[in-house]
């Protein structure tokens, strides 16, 4: 795990949260999750799709191996089972579960396939998803930022960020469904937007805190004329790429 994404919860939900939020319902609708199913939000964080989960009459259960969201997840839902475990070696039973998901982690983890397996192994059926690149309006902006002030972003995983990588992630394991999630974001203003960048939030915040003052400056600049100039509030768009199998 690189430790990307350990900030406080308030942070994490203002600058992915709230894309999460949105992708969740869509995401546990691609699922199948159902009013009593026995469910495994795996890499958690704050709870967007467990919360999604809840208020589906699905019994839940979460695992996460940071401890700071463990914590958070443990207070925000005193009624589910919160573990501090990677998804490589899930603290559960064989079969324990109807349903294993993963939203927005498998590019995080440090072995997805072994993974993978293990959720399979600890449920009926397996699904993930993960934003693509191109179709995630503030990464798309966030690079050509880069680019043009001349930092680029680099050493941040970029794995499983197409149809075709996730698909094949869980294609070992049988037939594989899949499909694309379309959510939008909305902001108040730029100010929001920036603010919450500005909180080191995953690979795009700590690229924004490895700039100098007038690389900031520059990037502050180019960002607010990659999203049109906004005078007030705008939206985002964000598109996830989703697979789901139910092994044999
Ligand atoms: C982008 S967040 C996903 C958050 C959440 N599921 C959501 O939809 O908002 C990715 C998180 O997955 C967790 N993670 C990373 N590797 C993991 C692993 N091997 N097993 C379980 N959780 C992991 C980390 O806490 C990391 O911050």
């Amino acid at each position: 795990m690189s430790g990307v994404f350990r900030v406080g919860g308030d942070e994490y939900d203002a600058f992915m949260g709230r894309y999460s939020k949105v992708l969740a319902p869509l995401f546990a609708d691609f699922a199948g999750v159902e009013a009593q199913s026995r469910a495994l939000d795996v890499g958690a964080v704050t709870g967007a799709l467990t919360a999604e989960l809840l208020a589906r009459g699905a019994s839940v259960a979460a695992a996460d191996t940071s401890p700071e969201f463990v914590a958070v997840l443990s207070e925000r839902f005193p009624d589910v089972d919160v573990r501090e475990a990677p998804a490589e070696s899930l603290p559960f039973e064989s079969g324990d579960f109807d349903i294993a998901l993963a939203q927005l982690v498998v590019a995080f983890m440090s072995d997805a396939p072994a993974a993978v397996a293990e959720m399979a192994r600890v449920a009926r059926r397996v699904a993930v998803c993960m934003w693509g690149v191109a179709e995630v309006e503030m990464f798309r902006a966030i690079d050509a930022t880069a680019e043009a002030i001349g930092v680029t972003r680099g050493g941040e995983p970029r794995r499983y960020r197409t149809s075709q990588e996730v698909n094949d992630l869980l294609a070992p394991h049988g037939e594989v469904e899949s499909a694309e999630l379309d959510v939008t974001a909305a902001y108040r203003d730029f100010d929001e937007f920036w603010e919450a960048l500005d909180h080191v939030v995953g690979p795009a915040g700590q690229w924004l805190a490895s700039l100098d003052a007038g690389q900031r400056e520059q990037a502050h600049e180019e960002l607010f004329r990659q999203f049109g100039s906004p005078q007030g509030p705008f939206e985002l768009k964000a598109r996830a790429f989703a697979a789901a199998v139910t092994p044999a």
